[in-house]
């Protein structure tokens, strides 16, 4: 069929397979010719298909040569309609392993599950034996806890206090305020039981059990942080809980993984539009501003530059993994800088529906939302009839 693009809210209902590929393929072009890192041999990405997790499997498999195994969460096609994103995304990505003779195996189904940690276990027995990185890459909206049977929605709100800023609707350009309510304590509880790390340490605790973690393994989980102007609602509302969970579940897993040597970091990253950063009031705005700034200064990277310079620059270099004074890995470095934080917040202050166009990156913005889903890149005829059918080889 013919695709289109089809927005609902932040959200767009359809996805393009020829576009998908696109955006897999330029990312493999992007590390692959910067050489073979001296990294993992057998990786573990959970959160495989978009954003973050897309490019850690990439970079793993292209850049280091590993071999891969993905979890991911994502629909299928069904009749009339397109799969999501993430399934074209990885059925190009297999279909590009196999073709540079790369070991490349899926697994679609629920991460936060018993039975998806157990077939992903009874895979890695079978076909690669132990694994030495683990990347723990989900972003979702809601997790069931296997242990409680309890099913846990996350919020995106302020603590203890109203928060009243500006915000965009990257559609329409329309900036307005946006005023958040306040969490409850069970809101926080339950943002941290999804976005925490409570999930990460099951899935380590179950691979080590299993006997399927190589000595010296690495596991990796990705947080934020951000600047004063997005903290409410950010770092120190309900989704900075989480993100402080996740990062002092680095320093337990790192106990977890003791007898063999193994360690466990989280990687501070750059805000990008991702499916998850876009429903996340207030960030759009920040990010346009943001793009246009790190654009202006030719620092802006994409999430396949940010992995790429994590694997070549801070975790393969064959000295020590640089960290701050909390244990983490910053590749937002460039974001945080101060000059690039002084225009920002100098921009936030002049930022209008009228004034957007010139001073923010709305196009960038909206482009690269657009390419999440396949749409948008100019090597695609999107007037072409596609097959939305497309499976995903070595599915298991
Ligand atoms: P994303 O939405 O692009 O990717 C989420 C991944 O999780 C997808 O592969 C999806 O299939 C998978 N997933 C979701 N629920 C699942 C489930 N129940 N079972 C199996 N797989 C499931 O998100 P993004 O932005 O790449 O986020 C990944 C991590 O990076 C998150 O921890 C996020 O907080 C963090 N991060 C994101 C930043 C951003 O600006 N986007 C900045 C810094 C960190
Ligand atoms: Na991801």
């Amino acid at each position: 069929m013919i695709i289109e693009p089809r927005m609902r809210g932040f959200i767009c209902l359809t996805a393009h397979p020829k576009g998908c590929e696109a955006n897999v393929i330029n990312q493999i072009q992007y590390t692959q010719p910067k050489g073979q890192i001296k990294g993992p041999k057998n990786v573990l990405v959970i959160g495989a298909s978009t954003g973050f997790g897309l490019a850690s499997r990439i970079v793993s498999a292209f850049g280091a040569g590993a071999s891969t195994i993905g979890v991911f969460f994502e629909k299928a096609p069904a009749e009339g309609k397109t799969a999501s994103p993430g399934w074209y995304n990885s059925a190009a990505f297999q279909k590009e392993a196999k073709k540079a003779g790369l070991y490349a195996k899926s697994i679609n189904g629920d991460a936060f599950s018993d039975d998806i940690k157990n077939k992903t276990i009874d895979l890695i027995k079978k076909d690669l034996g132990k694994i030495d990185l683990v990347i723990y890459s989900l972003a979702s909206p809601v997790r069931t806890n296997p242990k409680t049977g309890v099913t846990h929605r996350s919020v995106l709100k302020p603590i203890g206090q109203n928060y009243t800023n500006k915000t965009v609707d990257f559609h329409t350009g329309v900036v307005s305020s946006i005023s958040i309510n306040p969490s409850t304590e069970e809101d926080i509880e339950n943002t941290v039981a999804v976005m925490g790390g409570e999930d990460w340490q099951m899935w380590i605790d179950a691979l080590l059990n299993a006997g399927v973690l190589a000595d010296n393994a690495l596991t990796l989980a990705y947080s934020y942080i951000g600047p004063a102007l997005t903290e409410p609602v950010y770092r120190k509302g309900t989704i900075g809980r989480a993100k402080d969970h996740l990062e002092e579940t680095a320093f337990k897993i790192t106990d977890t993984l003791k007898k063999l040597n193994g360690k466990a970091y989280v990687s501070v990253n750059k805000a990008l539009v991702t499916q998850a950063s876009s429903a996340i009031p207030v960030i759009p705005l920040y990010i346009s501003l943001l793009y246009k700034t790190m654009k202006e200064k030719g620092i802006h990277e994409g999430c396949i530059e940010q992995i790429d310079r994590l694997f070549r620059e801070r975790l393969y270099t064959g000295q020590e993994v640089p960290t701050d004074e909390k244990g983490r890995i910053r590749i937002d470095d460039w974001e945080m800088r101060a000059d690039v934080q002084d225009k920002v917040a100098e921009l936030w202050e002049q930022a209008t529906s009228e004034t957007l166009p010139a001073i923010g990156d709305l196009q960038g913005y909206k482009s690269d939302f657009l390419k999440l889903f396949g749409f948008n890149f100019s090597n695609v005829n999107y007037l072409e009839d596609v097959n939305e059918n497309l499976q995903i080889e070595e599915l298991q």
